[in-house]
């Protein structure tokens, strides 16, 4: 059967490391609150880096981790949110910075499922037999969409990349699903910063994040195990075959209530956001490279990504490694 194949990952975080303590001096917040309610401890923030910067870092390592050279990518499609101009797109850059000449460059826009849509989307065309290889990845600096002054956001996110080289092979993926509720849109969002308008005399405005942390909580921990059935579903594959569910990482108490609605042992389910925070559309890939480089991936493996955020948007693939 023909389908895609993850041959390398890779990964990228930004030096800096601001603690829940360091945040606390800026907001009405404590270390104690953060962790008890999110299971992040530090974010890794940009000094000067942009999205597509650290995408292109992640991207060189996902291709020489998979010996895939630049100019053997036909597609590059970048899940993010927070690119560093309207256009070019970010993947463009990326296509200039890591030497790609062959690929056609994208990017997609689905929040914090934007590394699961962008794979899922790769599969299609490599399904289709329209390209072989391609170039994914999720990279997001949401360090500069946030309101620093809102305790109720700043706390949650980091900044981050993670990429994957896909190609061609009868083995790889077996399934995958996605879905958006646009009519949701407004509890999670960003407004933009090009919003001013000539003929009403208005100029354009500072766009920042807001969010309703319990609406997306709740559609988090009932829409990621639903998603996660279907696949299985449509696959015929039992629960107990899937050696671990990489979940996108927002929260942690969110991943310990999937799993208990799944009724699957925390053990399956790896978690780093107490080191990151919520990175986005790259916190799926950049836990995927993790425990690809610890070895914790074996030929064989089943696993199931799975990415929700704002749109709303969610999304799960089903992946034998
Ligand atoms: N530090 C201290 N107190 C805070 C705080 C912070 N950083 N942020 C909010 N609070 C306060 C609130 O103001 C509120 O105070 P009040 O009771 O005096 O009004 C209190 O804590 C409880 O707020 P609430 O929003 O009910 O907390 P919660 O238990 O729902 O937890 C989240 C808030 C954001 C942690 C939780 O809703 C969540 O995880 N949602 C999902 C968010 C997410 O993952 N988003 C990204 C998805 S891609």
């Amino acid at each position: 059967m023909l389908t895609s194949r993850i041959v390398g990952t890779g990964s990228y975080v930004p030096e800096q490391i601001v603690t829940n303590d360091d945040l606390a001096k800026i907001v009405d917040t404590n270390d104690e609150w953060i962790r008890t309610r999110t299971g992040i401890r530090q974010r890794r923030l940009v000094t000067e880096e942009g999205t597509s910067q650290m995408a292109a870092k992640a991207a060189k390592r996902a291709l020489e981790q998979s010996g895939v050279k630049p100019e053997e990518i036909e597609l590059i499609i970048l899940g993010t949110s927070s690119q560093d101009y309207c256009f070019p797109s970010g993947a463009c850059e990326v296509q200039a910075m890591i030497g790609a000449v062959n690929a056609v460059c994208y990017d997609l826009s689905a929040a914090c499922t934007g590394f699961v849509y962008a794979l899922n989307t790769a599969h299609a065309f490599i399904k289709a037999g329209i390209y072989r290889t391609a170039l994914i990845i999720g990279s997001d600096v949401l360090s500069k969409l946030i309101d620093w002054s809102d305790r109720g956001t700043c706390v949650l996110f980091g900044d981050g990349a993670g990429a994957a080289v896909v190609k061609a092979d009868e083995t790889g993926i077996l399934g995958m699903r996605m879905y958006s509720d646009g009519t949701k849109g407004d509890v999670l969002i960003c407004g933009a910063r090009t919003n001013g308008n000539f003929l009403l005399g208005k100029k354009p405005e500072l766009g920042y994040m807001t969010m309703n942390g319990q609406e997306v909580f709740k559609f988090a921990v009932k829409k990621v195990p639903e998603v996660i059935r279907q696949v299985l579903e449509d696959t015929g594959t039992p629960m107990e075959e899937i050696r671990y569910f990489v979940l996108h990482q927002a929260n942690y108490r969110i991943i310990e209530s999937v799993a208990k609605r799944l009724k699957v042992d925390m053990e399956k389910f790896p978690a780093n956001m107490e080191y990151y925070g919520n990175t986005s559309g790259a916190s799926i890939p950049i836990l995927l490279d993790e425990m690809n480089r610890a070895g914790k991936l074996n030929p064989g493996d089943k696993i199931i990504l799975s990415g929700f955020g704002g749109g709303l948007t969610w999304g799960a693939t089903l992946i034998q490694w």
